[in-house]
């Protein structure tokens, strides 16, 4: 398939079809207030990504228990106070005909007390001073999880996306090296993917037939083991859980360096299991349209654009118009964010990013 490909539409099993193969990768920016609800930045940027010619953006991650939160200035979504900020984030998409997805969040261990929340390790060893999640602490979460999708689908998202990526909450409780509990959350592969799969199985049962189900898978670092989450993954394609896995890959040609699948790239592993109407998305420096292209040849059925889409808020109409586009080369001065419509919350929340806003640029 060619980069035309990309602009072929895509069915999902729940509501809406996707317009075409482009989906903005969740982002987090630190441009809400300190108390999660969403700012006029964040309002603004949803209204740049709709009119970018994404079929479908997540948002940045968003904590769904105050307990849980990991960045200063997050997205919130842990309380019908936050509704109005969340529904003009929905509206906004929407009117750029841009399916919409509430990035839903758990720092789990990670969570920051000096920004009023937990750390909820799902071991006793993996914090200093801080105990394992009890049972009925790790049910009050999947709770959360849960109350939060029903609150994303009242404020007008046409889904969610569970971030079970890059150690948070869902990641860590799947890891054999971050838990080692011996309650039914804990101890084999089954056990240790239950938190994922009630809460995916929780949001099905409560939200509405049409609402939109994605799931973020990372396979790296945190004590992640790959063939446990093939398993497991195979498991949640084969029973339709979801509407579209995220795998969220930091380079989306990496190989698998060892254990059984040794030698195959990370894509061809997930996208040779059998899927059912599942949708497969891949993330990981995907800068230019030929990469884009490339991805569904390998088996993806849509892309995931991330830094590429801060730095050209409208890369699909970009790859539409240009099938041989480049993103920008980086680091960039701050003012081409600035030019782009970037807050400059979002921009300093970029300085933080290695060698992507030229260093001392103001
Ligand atoms: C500024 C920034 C913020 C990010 N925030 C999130 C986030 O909130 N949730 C998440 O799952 N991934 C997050 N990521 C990871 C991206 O979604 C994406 O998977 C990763 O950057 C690889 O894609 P890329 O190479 O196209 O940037 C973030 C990445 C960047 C650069």
């Amino acid at each position: 398939m060619s980069v035309s490909g990309l602009f072929e539409p895509l069915p999902l099993i729940h509501g809406k079809p996707m317009r075409n193969r482009f989906m903005l990768a969740p982002l987090t920016n630190q441009q809400s207030e300190y108390d999660g609800s969403a700012s006029k930045y964040d309002i603004d940027w949803m209204e740049q990504v709709a009119r970018g010619g994404y079929a479908l953006a997540q948002t940045a991650a968003t904590f769904v228990e105050p307990s849980g939160i990991a960045f200063e200035r997050q997205l919130g979504i842990y309380s019908d106070d936050l509704l109005p900020g969340l529904t003009d984030m929905a509206d906004a998409l929407r009117e750029g005909d841009t399916l919409s997805a509430v990035q839903l969040h758990h720092a789990g261990h990670r969570a920051r007390p000096e920004l009023g929340g937990h750390p909820s390790p799902a071991s006793g060893y993996t914090v200093p001073g801080y105990r394992a999640l009890t049972t009925e602490e790790v049910q009050r979460i999947r709770d959360s999880f849960i109350e939060a999708a029903e609150r994303a689908e009242r404020a007008g998202f046409d889904g969610i996306a569970a971030h079970g990526a890059f150690g948070w909450i869902l990641s860590e409780f799947m890891s054999p090296l971050l838990n080692d509990r011996t309650d039914q959350y804990g101890g084999s592969p089954e056990n240790r993917a239950r938190l994922t799969l009630e809460v995916l199985e929780g949001i099905r049962r409560e939200c509405g037939p049409d609402f939109q189900i994605g799931w973020r898978l990372s396979v790296e670092r945190y004590g992640l083991q790959l063939e446990e989450l093939v398993e497991i993954t195979a498991d949640i394609l084969d029973r339709e859980l979801i509407d579209y896995l995220d795998l969220a890959l930091w380079e989306s040609k990496q190989i698998v360096q060892e254990g059984r699948y040794c030698g195959k790239t990370m894509v061809s592993v997930f996208a040779e299991l059998p899927r059912k109407r599942v949708a497969l998305g891949v993330a990981g420096k995907i800068y230019t349209a030929e990469r884009a292209g490339q991805l569904l040849d390998e088996g993806a059925d849509f892309i995931l654009v991330a830094r590429a889409g801060i730095l050209q808020r409208d890369f699909p109409l970009q790859v539409q118009a240009n099938h041989a586009y480049e993103r920008v080369r980086t680091p960039v001065p701050a003012q081409h964010l600035r030019n782009g419509g970037l807050s400059e919350r979002f921009i300093n929340h970029m300085r933080g990013w290695p060698a992507f806003v030229q260093r001392g640029s103001l």
